[in-house]
């Protein structure tokens, strides 16, 4: 059974997704922690699935560093299998990632390798482009420029706001989340840096 850490900062839609699907008792992953980067409302769904949760707030640590080192501390009483980065907005001091690289996976609302960084989709509109999309990809040193493990194109609509962009996103993000912690559970998938 491959055990899962998942890091989030905000709604943790993504994570309710992956804890549905882990609830079935074949399905080969577990989220045995969530943790959090400041008190993020997606921590509730983890407590109401009875996983235990951390947070580690950002703003309570000098600098990326010292706050990975207390990051670092808290996924070691875990020791997880893979760690899923399902919407945390902070880059992983370097010293982390490569404590756990090739095991850090990172989901992101757009087609990788357009639009990296903070705001896929508002990047994205503001591209004018007619179609988008959601990448599952393996952190690396850089901005959402690791390894490409699954990947789908959205179509961007007339009218579309940053939020319906988003939330049309999100439901092929899961999926693709899903289907990548199963593969690798599995043995289907393999990480590489
Ligand atoms: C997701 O769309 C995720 O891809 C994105 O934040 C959202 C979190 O939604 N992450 C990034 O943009 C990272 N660069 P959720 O909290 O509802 O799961």
């Amino acid at each position: 059974m491959l055990t899962v850490a998942v890091l989030i900062s905000g709604t943790g839609s993504n994570l309710r997704a992956l804890l549905e699907a882990a609830r079935h008792p074949d399905f080969p992953a577990r989220v045995v922690v969530v943790g959090a980067d400041r008190d993020a409302d997606g921590l509730a769904h983890a407590e109401e699935f009875g996983i235990p949760t951390f947070t580690v707030p950002w703003h309570e640590h000098d600098n990326r560093d010292a706050w990975g080192a207390e990051l670092g501390r808290q996924l070691e009483v875990w020791s997880p299998d893979l760690i899923v980065l399902s919407g945390l907005m902070r880059l992983l001091p370097a010293s982390l990632v490569a404590q756990y690289a090739p095991h850090i996976i990172n989901t992101h609302p757009a087609y990788l390798p357009e639009f990296p960084g903070a705001h896929g989709v508002r990047d994205a509109l503001a591209a004018g482009v007619s179609e988008t999309g959601a990448s599952v990809i393996v952190v690396d040193d850089g901005v959402d420029s690791g390894p490409i493990l699954a990947q789908e194109r959205v179509p961007v609509l007339p009218g579309d706001t940053e939020h319906s962009l988003h939330e049309r996103i999100k439901p092929v993000e899961r999926r693709l989340l899903i289907e990548v912690v199963q593969h690798i559970a599995t043995g289907e998938l393999a990480l590489t840096s």
